[in-house]
């Protein structure tokens, strides 16, 4: 697996109010959106591109577009809503794929509850989207999920990342090709004995929908 921390100012003190527990839901969801766009234009480097002929008003010149299928971006349930709209801003003509899962809190196993995702994911490029980087069990099972359907370059963003989670994706990901990339904005401490990440922000679920 390819890691790749978005070292960056800007993310970093973006990231410092996120984490503040002062922070009202209304700027939590405006600074996870900020974040995910910066993060996206990390993750993006590498989106397939094709040449593409135009003439601009002084003469003919060519550049590139977005390869068809166009990448496919997928939100899991229910943190990574929040972070659609700022990968959305950067990939307008994206698809958008949903996944659901859950975390046993008392087993912390990862569990499919349910999907909307195209049958054929073939050759596709993939964008999954989850704020928590925990032990890494959801996250491990969505791009599993994914690569079985033919899914092809699996690219992992997320906002804070757990060193254990990210050892787990490390082991169970190794036989993926090409390699799974993770973009995060930080690699914290560590877990505590409750699956949080320390220092972490929380829970994102809650922090951005409010508890239910
Ligand atoms: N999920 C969260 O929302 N927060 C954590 O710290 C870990 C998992």
């Amino acid at each position: 697996m390819r890691v790749h921390v978005a070292d960056h100012p800007l993310i970093a003190h973006k990231l410092t109010y996120l984490r503040d527990k002062r922070t009202d839901t209304p700027t939590f969801r405006r600074l996870a959106d900020e974040l995910v766009t910066l993060l996206a234009y990390e993750a993006t480097r590498d989106v397939r591109t094709t040449p593409f002929d135009i003439e601009t008003p002084v003469g003919p010149t060519t550049g590139i577009h977005l390869s068809n299928p166009k990448p496919l971006v997928v939100p899991i349930l229910r943190a990574g809503l929040g972070m659609l709209d700022g990968m959305m801003r950067m990939l307008p003509t994206a698809e958008v794929g949903f996944l659901g899962m859950v975390r046993n809190e008392e087993t912390l196993q990862a569990h499919t509850y349910t999907n909307r995702l195209p049958d054929d994911l073939s050759n596709r490029q993939c964008y999954v989207l989850d704020p928590m980087l925990a032990t890494g069990g959801t996250l491990a099972a969505a791009v599993h999920f994914l690569a079985e359907r033919g899914a092809h370059d699996i690219t992992a963003i997320t906002l804070l990342s757990a060193p254990e989670g990210i050892e787990l994706l490390e082991r169970d990901l190794a036989e993926i090709t090409p390699p799974v990339t993770l973009v995060t904005g930080s690699i914290d401490e560590r877990l505590n004995e409750h699956g949080y990440i320390v220092p972490g922000l929380g829970d994102a679920g809650d922090r951005l929908y409010g508890v239910i």
